[in-house]
């Protein structure tokens, strides 16, 4: 079983560059099938969600030149199918983000239904409602969602009940090429957002207002293929800044290569903490806080604080002076992880989508299982600062958003390294 052990109580000092946004890059190679040609994305992290991303357009006629190890060349000339299939959909739920696409480029998709995952059911309702505006028929059978325009596209206003990402990003998809004006109401505002309509407008789309609550998109008739640069990964970053928060020697830790404006609500929070920063070129610069104060955080869709930082940010709740609140507003079971911290010798009560945590005075090494991505790292930053070892397994979901995430944290002086131990539950 291949594990990450840390070695707690290490000071970590020193510069760190994060990859390109998971979050965005999966959009941005989804995209490029709504422009026949070739597509150049740079700075592409180099994580298996990618690969699975790089499969499914595969799958769909597309090849891919992997140029180094953060260029992606993508021809999307010969794409001749509109299915994604049931063995990559159920690996990488972020596959259905080809629909919008597929519909675009040929007014049908072929969609193996998602099930849900470890955060919740994941629902696509508003997806599909949206789309319907726009004339998509479908129907469902054997697993599968069929989806369908005979008449094409049709640009119209939909208003999303809630700022869904996944949902905002697939109408903009399909809208681009649309028949007149499509205006989304209610519309997800996350920097991923705004840099997937940056390039669909490099591409020759009409794409307005992304970022705000209200999407306007003309549909045109055909699109360019482009060279893009995805954005920097402002959850990495975030990622990085809570290991500096717990653990920077008197250096510091410089977290770069991302925009800190990505990250207003988290630094705000973080500076409630306790937590000292400044801004450096291309990022912030973090210090170890001496005296971690509790805070109160509620997750909601951006620019609120992101559900993707909440477990990194409980880590930090846990070792405060007092009692934080941790309110999970986007994902109904995203507190997994929380019992896996008690291991750790955290003290964290959970009462329906509230976690109500004590700060302790330190935390123990132990062996944990990562019950998702964002999990997955946090349980990493706790090792950085309990005492003894800590051996996290079920790695492969931190594989899935972390490029080099040991390498990273070892190049700032922490004691971490990969390793292969027995599987208790074989024999
Ligand atoms: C994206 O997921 C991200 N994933 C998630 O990051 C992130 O947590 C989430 O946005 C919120 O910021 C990718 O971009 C690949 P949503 P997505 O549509 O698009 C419900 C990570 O760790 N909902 O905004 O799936 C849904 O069930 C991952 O990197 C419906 O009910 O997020 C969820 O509870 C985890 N019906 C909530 O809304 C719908 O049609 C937010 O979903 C759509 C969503």
């Amino acid at each position: 079983m291949n594990i990450i052990r840390v070695h707690g109580g290490h000071a970590i000092e020193g510069d760190v560059h994060v990859s390109g946004a998971k979050n965005s890059a999966l959009k941005l190679m989804a995209a490029t099938l709504l422009a026949p040609g070739t597509t150049t994305l740079t700075n592409v992290p180099n994580i298996s969600d990618v690969h699975v991303m790089g499969k499914v357009l595969k799958g769909l006629g597309a090849t891919i030149e992997v140029a180094d190890e953060h260029t992606l060349i993508i021809d999307t000339s010969a794409v001749d199918s509109w299915e994604a299939p049931y063995e990559l959909v159920a690996k990488m739920r972020a596959s259905t983000a080809v629909m919008g696409p597929l519909l675009g480029r040929f007014n049908r998709a072929k969609i193996a239904m998602p099930g849900g995952c470890n955060l919740g059911a994941r629902k696509i309702d508003m997806h599909i409602l949206g789309l319907e505006a726009l004339g998509v028929q479908f129907d469902t059978d054997h697993g599968y969602i069929h989806a369908n325009a005979p008449e094409g596209l049709t640009g119209t206003m939909v208003s999303l009940e809630f700022a869904s990402v996944g949902a905002t990003e697939n109408l903009i998809m399909a809208a681009v090429r649309a028949q007149g004006t499509t205006t989304i109401d209610n519309a997800a505002r996350e920097p991923e957002i705004v840099d997937l309509a940056n390039m669909l407008n490099e591409m020759g789309a009409k794409v307005s207002g992304a970022g705000t609550p209200v999407v306007t998109v003309e549909g045109v008739e055909e699109l360019h293929p482009v060279v893009h640069q995805v954005i920097g990964d402002r959850i990495e970053a975030g990622t990085f800044i809570v290991a500096g928060a717990l653990a920077a020697g008197d250096r510091g830790v410089a977290v770069t290569g991302f925009n800190p404006q990505h990250l207003g609500m988290v630094l705000k929070k973080l500076e409630l903490m306790g937590v000292s920063y400044e801004r450096v070129n291309g990022g912030v610069r973090v210090w170890r806080a001496e005296h971690l104060r509790p805070v109160d955080i509620q997750t909601l869709p951006f620019p609120g604080f992101p559900t993707d930082m909440q477990a990194q940010v409980m880590v930090l709740s846990a070792l405060a002076d007092g009692n934080s609140i941790i309110t999970e507003n986007i994902f109904e079971n995203r507190f997994m992880f929380a019992s896996e911290l008690v291991r750790m010798g955290a003290n964290i009560r959970i009462e329906s989508h509230h976690a109500i945590i004590h700060g302790v005075e330190r935390l123990s090494g132990a062996q944990v299982v990562s019950p998702d991505l964002r999990g997955g790292a946090a349980l990493v930053l706790a090792g950085l600062v309990a005492e003894g070892e800590t051996d996290v397994s079920a790695i492969h979901h931190i594989n899935r958003g972390y490029e080099r995430f040991v390498d990273k944290l070892t190049g700032l002086g922490a004691q971490v390294e990969r390793a292969s131990i027995p599987d208790p539950l074989e024999d």
